[in-house]
């Protein structure tokens, strides 16, 4: 961070579990890093840290009460909420991310939450069975709904003895969350239009055939888009997800469905990016009436559906074009090959054979191809950082026309 820019502002709720020694660490880090820390701790965070460690590690008076004079005329309750570019909750107990799902503010941590207009990031840590109950589970889903950003907690060796999902990531790992989260506005001027998920072509008007995708990759493409200040329109096929709030949702079934969403949507985009896992073949005939078992052996004949991004690739115009390529042999030389044909500006190409790559996991490897014929081999990481190195790249090609 240049020393010309304003220096960022995490506000760091620490909440009261074995986890807040790992708190300090991310305040060293967070220092370290140029943003201004502050923080502010639960009773229960106090029995375990000292708010002295806090504030000799963030050089900032930490804020422990609702109620204390000398601390609301110093830091002030509101000035907090206001101040927050990012506002972090790390341990996030079962007990305050069920408060903050249900709107209680019945502590200083809770009260500048409910008034704070920042992002909210919470980084659960706790018991891997509190973790698996639903009442949490539910909870979590409730603040994600409403736009909270979350972290999955780590696993290993909990400290009341138990092994299993629960442990709070490592001061790294969710330092590398926040920088993320406060990544500058650097796609305030895209419209980008995005496909996430797999098609349903019917069969019959209970069967259908489909294919494996998640829409996990399109839809953290979507977040990051969204993040990053572009203005997002999701086209997507079924998913299980949560529709990420602040895009303008197109909700289809068929790939002919696809088809006509995204032609009625281009003309006002900037860039299209293909996730979606198009049909390439849909049933000939889709029977009207339940296909019975009386039939016998049933004969399936499919026919191909258009290729959407080809037929996008025929009419740029100036647009940008981002394709997938999900491949399970000659990565790269069948990505250029798909660049070529179909006239994109970036490809990503997966294995899906791979481990740890493609359909329904929360990971991916790829691999980016461009027009200008550069090759980026990407190690493993996640969907979602996956997103932003796509745009990354997206920016940089951008930059060099
Ligand atoms: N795509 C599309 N319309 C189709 C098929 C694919 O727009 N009917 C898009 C996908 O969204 C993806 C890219 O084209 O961005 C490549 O998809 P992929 O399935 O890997 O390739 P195909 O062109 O279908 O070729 P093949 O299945 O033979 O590898």
């Amino acid at each position: 961070m240049s020393s010309a820019e304003k220096q960022r502002v995490v506000v760091l709720g620490v909440s009261g579990g074995i986890a807040c020694y790992k708190a300090v660490e991310l305040v060293r880090i967070l220092v370290r890093t140029g943003f201004k820390v502050q923080i502010i701790m639960t009773r229960g965070a106090m029995e375990f840290v000292t708010p002295l460690t806090f504030q000799t590690l963030s050089g900032n008076p930490v804020a422990t009460e609702t109620f204390n004079l000398t601390q609301e005329s110093e830091i002030g309750h509101i000035n907090l909420a206001d101040a927050a570019d990012l506002f972090v909750i790390a341990p996030a107990t079962a007990n305050v991310i069920g408060k903050i799902s249900n709107g209680i503010a019945d502590d200083l941590l809770t009260t500048v939450l409910m008034a704070t207009k920042a992002p909210v990031l919470i980084v659960p840590a706790m018991n891997v069975h509190m973790y698996d109950n639903p009442i949490l589970q539910e909870n979590l889903r409730k603040l994600r709904r409403i736009g909270y950003h979350t972290m999955e907690p780590a696993e290993g060796f909990l400290a009341c003895g138990y092994e299993g999902k629960g442990r709070l990531p490592d001061a790294e790992k969710i330092a590398e969350e926040i920088e993320r989260l406060l990544k500058k506005k650097d796609l305030s001027t895209e419209r980008v239009l995005i496909t996430a998920g797999p098609n349903r072509e019917p069969l019959d008007p209970v069967r259908y055939i489909s294919n494996r995708s998640s829409g996990k990759m399109g839809y953290a493409l979507v977040r990051a888009a969204l993040r990053r200040g572009a203005d997002v329109t999701l086209v997507t096929g079924p998913t299980a997800l949560e529709p990420p709030i602040g895009a303008r949702v197109v909700a289809v079934t068929t790939a002919a469905e696809m088809r006509e969403a995204v032609l009625r949507e281009y003309p006002n985009c900037t860039a299209v990016i293909m996730a979606a896992a198009v049909a390439d073949y849909r049933p000939v005939m889709a029977a009207e009436k339940k296909i019975k078992r009386s039939h016998g052996a049933v004969e399936l004949r499919l026919e191909p559906n258009p290729d959407i991004l080809k037929e996008l690739g025929q009419s740029k115009d100036g647009k940008w074009l981002v394709g997938f390529a999900a491949e399970t042999e000659d990565l790269t030389a069948n990505a250029q090959k798909k660049l070529r044909e179909k006239n994109l500006d970036m490809v990503i190409a997966n294995n899906v054979a791979e481990e740890g790559s493609g359909f329904d996991g929360d990971t991916n490897i790829a691999t980016i191809v461009d027009r200008t014929g550069a090759i980026r081999s990407l190690p493993l990481m996640s969907k979602d950082d996956l997103a932003d190195r796509v745009f990354d790249h997206y920016l940089a090609l951008k930059s060099r026309r």
